[in-house]
């Protein structure tokens, strides 16, 4: 039966987040910004990051849904939209937020896609990174954490869909 051992905890993730908030709030103090969330496992990362940011800040948030094809574990390279943002980006200060920056495939589509649409600009963060995986050149304004190649789940993270309610950072042993 597989068993869960905890890589990052919850306390560890909070502290990291609330730095990355702290970050944002700097570099954008006096603008409003936008954060898109890529569905789903950037959703839970957005959420406690976007509460972490300056409340004087003008924080808007918005999602955009991306599907990648190949097996549970690793994307095949061929991404999808499906579901596209609720509003226009032209003239916006944009983050896009992922939960885990791995081959690249994913932020190197929707980085070329946002920036067809003419935003003010546009940051990249990714609360985990894999840099040993990467495929494409592309790297994130925002890192939360660098990550060993293994497979995580927890925190918005999902194995086949499940586990993405974790409060921590897990590895699943088999
Ligand atoms: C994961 C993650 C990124 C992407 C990163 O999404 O959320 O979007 O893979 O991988 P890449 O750098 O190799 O492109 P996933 O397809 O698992 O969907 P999910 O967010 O719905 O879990």
């Amino acid at each position: 039966m597989a068993h869960l051992e905890v890589l990052i905890p919850r306390e560890r993730i909070a502290q990291r987040v609330a730095e990355l908030g702290a970050e944002i709030s700097r570099d954008f103090a006096g603008h409003a910004v936008l954060l898109v969330g890529v569905l789903k496992g950037a959703a839970i990362f957005l959420c406690d990051l976007a509460r972490t940011i300056d409340p004087a800040l003008d924080v808007r948030m918005d999602f955009i849904g991306v599907s990648s094809y190949g097996t549970a574990k690793t994307s095949s390279g061929e991404v999808q939209l499906t579901k596209d943002l609720s509003e226009p980006l032209a003239g916006v200060h944009v983050i896009l937020v992922e939960d885990i920056l791995d081959t690249g495939v994913t932020l190197h589509f929707l980085k070329q896609l946002l920036l067809a649409r003419q935003p003010a600009s546009l940051k990249l963060a990714a609360l985990l990174q894999k840099p040993d995986r990467r495929k494409v050149a592309i790297q994130a304004d925002y890192v939360g954490f660098t990550f060993p190649d293994e497979f995580a789940v927890g925190y918005g993270l999902d194995h086949a869909e499940r586990y993405r309610n974790l409060p921590d950072i897990c590895i699943v042993r088999e």
